[in-house]
Order: structure tokens, then C-alpha cells, then sequence
């Protein structure tokens, strides 16, 4: 059994695995209706297994009232009209299984819908045998409930305004970290956490192979023991908001809470007995407590997404003011977490997602110039490091921001939330969008380019978010019959992580950590060295990388440009965006890994 195979085989099939998540929404309309469908990804599960993917993630498809499209749902148990039918669902897990391909289902259990049957339950009275499902208070001593300030907190909502709603009918305001239409969970009620281990079983037994669980570092509250929940921080500014992230974020009992749902779930695996992937998504997660979730010792979850390279180019006053990428930043960051998780734990690996602006226009370059060669690099730097990488649809193609002017075109809540709440406080509308264009999720959520018809081949009918008008050139029709494009790239490198056991278990090491142009970095297993370079920037770049130079006149595994000159010894002139890997032999005595 070759090596990768082996590895695989031993149960954690995910550390060789590559992700492709799907934003069900805009991937394909098999209905015609404008919005995406179960059955128009049953359609393109050949393209999936032509690109090479092990595993789909699933955005929700539960059924919701789409106030967050389906990161806010009413049923658990059952799929959204919008997307189709149980039945439908069923032949999306066999058509993945057919073709070796298995399913992540996205887990959204921080909190539910305003319009789940438990909420309404809930909210219907103080003496509701489900109030303490979740966060009821009431409004702060000596206020007037429904009044600015008289929330029990002073915490500012991810999604703008308090985290608090009023609820008339019974006196109280309930808690929401996201919109009011979602209301957070009380996971100090061992009811909740038993209803939300019997629904996870309910979908494992129908056949799902993991979980990517939404905001699932946010579950444990740090509330006192007389109840309260405690204010936050001032923020600088007029804002009458103060910081409560410390009081939800990574919470006492957040770690108790994991290994009692591995007990109840994880560690009884899939219906056909293999090991579930876990994944969990997890805003202000620190490198330690990562480290810990992941030690396969604690019995947790498998690996994280952090959010702190998606950071690094964040302004002062945060994700809507975005600043040129200093790239030895990012390159810091991330060695940080290749080594700090070589021990125990594992990473996920990714620059795009339904929530993040697409990384060729953030990180690389849009332009007609360079956009392949940039988006090509950008996977190369990505895929060959240490963890489990996620493609996000559309990132294959190196599709592109869209960075709509005007805010009648944009639908995500956050933006339409945060635009409001800028407005408000005084900000002009273009001081507003600047900020929002390059930034906005929408960037993420326009339709699947498939092909240069109308609609780019998302829909028959109106698409519910424009599709980007760079579709005739960036489409996957066009990129499956180009040899040279960046999908064919992406089918390269996953294909690489499937051969080669240095790309799944090799020691990390950075190089030139200072270069502002150029990401270099090794991979050794054994004798093996894969040596990474690649130039990130738009203009040509001389290296030097001591101490790899007999790896480097190795064997060329992937590069970006053809007929690039060779290596002189050690020291290689890369084009502008030239990424290459290429594996070779240890340097010298005393440096296998
Ligand atoms: C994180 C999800 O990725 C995002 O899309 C969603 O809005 C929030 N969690 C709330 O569920």
C-alpha cells in the first residue's frame, strides 16, 4: 500500500483530504427559481471528482428563513423548500459516496433561528419549560426595558447594533452575538446539548461523514454564578458599545462541552464505522487553545479554523477597513501555527470561504496580467503546507471580487447591518462603501461562474445576487478546456497531496521570513525535501535560499510558469507571481526530519 494510502487507511482520512465547500445558495439552480439547489449539486458532482476533492462541505441546507441564508434555521431535521427535499438530500450523500467522495455537514448550534419551534416555545412565557433554553434577562437595574442602554449588557452584536432584543410580551431581552434573528443557545442547559447530540446522530445515521461547526468556540458563556453576565470594555470612539468578547469566546466550559458531545457523537463515527471529520470554526481562537482541541488526546474536534492570517491585514478599527498585505506577516502567522500543531493537533488550511472577500483580489492580483499566475500561487503557498486544505467554490477558477459601489446591490446582513449602523453614526455613504467593496461577503456569494451563457450557466431563471460581469472570461467551461488554467492548478496540487507523503506529514520550516516579496519554505520527511518558493508580488524576484540548494535541482513537481529558468546552485530568479515546488534531497548530513 503506498504511503498516503496507509495513512488514510489508519482511520484519519482527512489528513490527506482536500475540502471543497459548497455555498449551496449560488452554486447551481437545477429548478430555475434564482437560488441554488440540492439537485444542481447532484449535477456537478463530476466536476467535483474530476477536480480531485475528497470531501464537500455543505453550507446549511436546513430549513430557515434565510435571515443569514440558513446560518439561522427553524428545523434541524428537515431541508430547506428553497433547496429541496430529504429525498434529494439522500441522493446527494449516495452520488458523493458512488464516487468516493464523502459530506460535511455544517453545524450551526451556537444558536438557532428566531422561528425555531424551541425559541418560540421559549419566548412565549417567563415559565416556558424552554426559557432556559435560552439567554432571557432582565433589562439593566433602574432602566426602562426597550431603552437605549437598558440592555443587560453592553456588548456589541458581530452583526452591528447590541447583542440584546427586547421581547415586549414577556418583559426580558434575549441574546443574540449575531443578528436578533438568531438567538443564541444556553448551553449550561443539559437539555439543549442532549437535543443538539440526538439531531447530530439523527444525520450520521443518515449518512454523513463530519461536521464543520459554525462559531462553535462561541457556546460557553462565562456567566457568574448569581446569573449575571458582566459588561465589556469600553471601545475607543463614540460608540455606546463596550467589548464583550472575552465573556463569550473560547468560555469556561467550552472544552467540557467538546468532549462531551466526542463522547455522545464524534467517537462513534459514520454509519459505515469510519472516523468523522470535525472541524470547528472558531473566531479569537488562540495557537494554545487550538493546540489543546486538537490533541487528539483530549477527544475534541480534528482541527479549527482559526481567523488570524485572515487578520493580518485588518485596520485599527478592523475587518472594513482592510490595509496592503505586509506579507512577512502573513508568512509569521502562519509558520507559527505549521509549528506550533506539529506536535499534537492539526490545522486547516485557507484563504477563502463564504464569509471572506476572494483571495486573488485581496492577496493577489485581479488583473488581466496576472490573475492566473497570482491565484495559482496563492493555492501553491497554501496547499503544500502542513494540514488539510479547503477549496471554496469558485476559488478554482480564481474567480474575483465583485466590490459592488452601491449598497442596493449587496443582501448580506452584516454589510446591510454595518452600513446602516455607519450611516447613522455620522459616516458618508462613500466613506461607507470604501470600506465595504473590497470586504463585503457578497464578494463570496455571487453566483458559481460555469460558463459564458447567460447567468454564467448559474440559473435559467433571475439569480438572487447579480453574477459577476468578469463571467465570459472566468467560467468553469473555459478553465476545464485550458490546460494552463488555475483549476487545472488546483487539480495538480490536490492530486500532489494524494502522492506524495512529504506534503501530508513533512516538518515545516520557513525560509527567508523578512523577504517582503517572496514565500519559500521547506517540507522534509526522511531524505525528502519539498521546497516551496513563490514570489508574491507583481514584479520579478532574485533569491537565495541557503541550505536547499541540492533540493532545489530536484525534480520539478508544479510551477506556474513554463520554461523558467533553472536554479544556479542555491539562488533562482522567479517571474513576477512564479511559484514553484519541487522536491528534491535533504542538503547534507544531519537534516532528515
Ligand atoms: C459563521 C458563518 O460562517 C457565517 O456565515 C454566519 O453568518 C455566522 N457564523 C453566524 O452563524
Amino acid at each position: 500500500m503506498p504511503a498516503v494510502a496507509a495513512v488514510a487507511a489508519a482511520g484519519e482520512w482527512w489528513r490527506t483530504a482536500v475540502i471543497y465547500q459548497v455555498y449551496p445558495r449560488s452554486f447551481a439552480d437545477a429548478d430555475g427559481d434564482g437560488v441554488g439547489d440540492l439537485r444542481g449539486v447532484i449535477g456537478k458532482l463530476d466536476y467535483l471528482h474530476a477536480l480531485g476533492v475528497d470531501a464537500v462541505w455543505l453550507s446549511p441546507i436546513y430549513r430557515s428563513p434565510q435571515a443569514d441564508n440558513g446560518y439561522d434555521i427553524s428545523d434541524y431535521q428537515d431541508i430547506d423548500p428553497t433547496f429541496g427535499t430529504l429525498a434529494d438530500f439522500d441522493e446527494l450523500v449516495a452520488g458523493l459516496h458512488d464516487r468516493g467522495m464523502r459530506l460535511v455537514m455544517d453545524l450551526v448550534v451556537n444558536h438557532t433561528s428566531d422561528e425555531h419551534p424551541w425559541f418560540t416555545e421559549s419566548r412565549a412565557s417567563t415559565d416556558s419549560p424552554k426559557r432556559d433554553w435560552y439567554w432571557w434577562r432582565p433589562p439593566r437595574p433602574g432602566c426602562r426595558g426597550g431603552e437605549p442602554g437598558a440592555e443587560p449588557t453592553n456588548w456589541h452584536s458581530f452583526f452591528s447594533g447590541s447583542t440584546w432584543e427586547w421581547d415586549a410580551a414577556t418583559g426580558e431581552y434575549y441574546l443574540h452575538l449575531f443578528d436578533r434573528k438568531q438567538p443564541d443557545l444556553n448551553w449550561e442547559n443539559p437539555e439543549v446539548r442532549q437535543a443538539v447530540y440526538a439531531m447530530m446522530r439523527w444525520w450520521v445515521a443518515r449518512g454523513v461523514d463530519g461536521f464543520r461547526m459554525d462559531v462553535i468556540n462561541l457556546i460557553s458563556k462565562a456567566v457568574r454564578a448569581d446569573g449575571a453576565l458582566p459588561d465589556g470594555a469600553p471601545v475607543p470612539g463614540p460608540s455606546r458599545f463596550g467589548d464583550g468578547s472575552s465573556f463569550y469566546t473560547n468560555g469556561p466550559r467550552l472544552e467540557e462541552f467538546l468532549q462531551e458531545m466526542h463522547r455522545e457523537v464524534l467517537a462513534h463515527g459514520t454509519a459505515s464505522g469510519e472516523a468523522l471529520l470535525t472541524v470547528g470554526e472558531m473566531p479569537g481562537v488562540t495557537l494554545e487553545q487550538a493546540r489543546s482541541i486538537t490533541d487528539p488526546a483530549h477527544r475534541e474536534l480534528d482541527m479549527v479554523f482559526t481567523f488570524e492570517h485572515m487578520r493580518v491585514d485588518h485596520g485599527l478599527s478592523g475587518k472594513w477597513q482592510l490595509r496592503p498585505l505586509h506579507l512577512p506577516d502573513l508568512k509569521a502567522n502562519l509558520a507559527a501555527w505549521q509549528e506550533g500543531l506539529a506536535e499534537a493537533g492539526w490545522n486547516s488550511l485557507y484563504w477563502n470561504n463564504h464569509d471572506q472577500p476572494r483571495i486573488v483580489s485581496r492577496w493577489g492580483d485581479d488583473s488581466p496580467e496576472h490573475r492566473v499566475a497570482s491565484a495559482k500561487t496563492l493555492g501553491t503557498v497554501l496547499h503544500m503546507l502542513r494540514g488539510t486544505p479547503y477549496v471554496y467554490q469558485g476559488e478554482e477558477l480564481g474567480m474575483t471580487n465583485v466590490g459592488w459601489a452601491t449598497i442596493e446591490d449587496y443582501q448580506d446582513v452584516e454589510t446591510l447591518n454595518f452600513y446602516r449602523e455607519s450611516v447613522s453614526g455620522g459616516a458618508s455613504d462613500g466613506e461607507v462603501m470604501a470600506g465595504i467593496g473590497p470586504v463585503s461577503r457578497d464578494n463570496a456569494r455571487t453566483p458559481m461562474q460555469w460558463d459564458d451563457g447567460p447567468h454564467a450557466g448559474f440559473t435559467t431563471g433571475t439569480p438572487w445576487l447579480s453574477v459577476n460581469p468578469a463571467y465570459p472570461q472566468i467560467n468553469a467551461a473555459a478553465a476545464v478546456a485550458d490546460p494552463g488554467s488555475v483549476l487545472h492548478h488546483y487539480r495538480r496540487l490536490i492530486q500532489l497531496r494524494h502522492d506524495h507523503h512529504v506534503v501530508v506529514d513533512g516538518r515545516f520550516a520557513l525560509l527567508l521570513p523578512e523577504h517582503e516579496q517572496v514565500f519559500a519554505y521547506t517540507r522534509t520527511l526522511g531524505t525528502q525535501v519539498l521546497v516551496v518558493v513563490a514570489n508574491m508580488s507583481g514584479e520579478p524576484a532574485d533569491v537565495t535560499l541557503p541550505g536547499v540548494g541540492a533540493a532545489l535541482a530536484g525534480e520539478l513537481l508544479l510551477g506556474t510558469h513554463d520554461a523558467a529558468p533553472g536554479p544556479d546552485g542555491d539562488r533562482l530568479r522567479l517571474a513576477p507571481w512564479e511559484s514553484r515546488v519541487v522536491l528534491g534531497a535533504v542538503d547534507g548530513p544531519g537534516r532528515a526530519g
